[in-house]
């Protein structure tokens, strides 16, 4: 009897979201279709326009107060300040992709009388494509594998991004572990305009001591590709891999 209730209460879940909502509803209640809105490929001489839709899920007349972008390239507008009830308006928001490249976020804020949630942020991404190009299928990636969403240490990811024998160190261990992403000799690596891992330089570097770079390696950077490397931090490396690692950074790539 005990599985059913459970399957019966994860069935109800979604169902019973409402419930935790309901105090917001009297009171004007701004919602939107959808909090983000894809143009897709789109050539860098032309506007593209969106409409989400705005709806009142409250009790008393919404009054949008403002509309506000991220950037002079991009316009929204609602066709109607006032929503009533149970109605829905629409909210414009063209993006002029004139003189950007790349993969551009946008963000519109809704301001209104909505005492719960005040302001709503809204969403709008483009890739910006050199005229023409936008049927053309998108270039093949060079990447050596789809981006991960965290680097993490498994068997399978260490046969490249860890080292190649539990012995490994100083320059060996770097090739192995590090090369991937930071290049050889430190240089950093790049794919088109992004950056996949810094250049190990003194120049550059956010900390440039022994005992901080020590801390960096052992621990990560909390950035996705730069996890904590020591085992103390469920990394693959011992103290010493890490002392050799520095040690080569500070002696031979730093001062580049
Ligand atoms: C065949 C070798 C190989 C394997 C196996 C591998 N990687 Fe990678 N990974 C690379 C290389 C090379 C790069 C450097 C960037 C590039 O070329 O895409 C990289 C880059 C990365 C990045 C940074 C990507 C970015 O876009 O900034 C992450 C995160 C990552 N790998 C995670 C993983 C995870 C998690 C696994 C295991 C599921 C794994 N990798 C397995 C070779 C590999
Ligand atoms: C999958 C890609 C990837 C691999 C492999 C990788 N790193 Fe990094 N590393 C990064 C990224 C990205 C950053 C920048 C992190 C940030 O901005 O928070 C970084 C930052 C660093 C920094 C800090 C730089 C600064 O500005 O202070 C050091 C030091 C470093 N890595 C050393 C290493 C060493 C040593 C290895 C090999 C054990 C290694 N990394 C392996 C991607 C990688």
């Amino acid at each position: 009897m005990k599985p059913m209730a459970v399957l019966v209460a994860l069935a109800l879940g979604p169902v019973a979201r409402p419930v935790a909502a309901a105090p917001a509803v009297s009171g004007p209640r701004i919602e939107a279709d959808a909090a983000e809105f894809s143009f897709g490929r789109v050539p860098n001489d032309r506007a593209v326009e969106h409409v989400f839709k705005i709806r009142n899920a409250g009790t008393k007349p919404l009054v949008i107060t403002r509309v506000q972008t991220s950037c002079g390239c991009t316009a929204a507008m609602m066709e109607t300040s006032v929503v009533d009830p149970g109605q829905t308006g629409r909210l414009r928001v063209s993006f002029n992709p004139h003189g950007q490249k790349q993969v551009v976020t946008r963000t519109v804020t809704v301001y209104s009388n909505d005492a719960v949630q005040p302001t709503l942020a809204l969403k709008v991404t483009a890739e910006v494509v050199p005229a023409g190009d936008e049927k053309k299928a998108p270039e093949p990636s060079k990447r050596a594998h789809a981006r991960e969403a965290k680097l993490v240490f498994s068997t399978a990811c260490l046969k490249c991004h860890g080292p190649k024998s539990s012995g490994e160190s100083g320059a060996h261990l770097y090739a192995s572990a590090c090369v991937a992403c930071h290049g050889a000799s430190g240089a950093g690596v790049r794919l088109g305009d992004e950056v996949i891992g810094p250049p190990l330089r003194l120049a550059g570097m956010s900390v440039k001591s022994g005992p901080g770079l020590t801390q960096t390696v052992q621990a990560g950077t909390g950035h996705p590709a730069m996890p904590g490397y020591g085992k103390a931090y469920g990394g693959p490396l011992t103290d010493a891999q890490v002392a050799s690692l520095v040690d080569l950074i500070l002696k031979n790539f730093a001062a580049r």
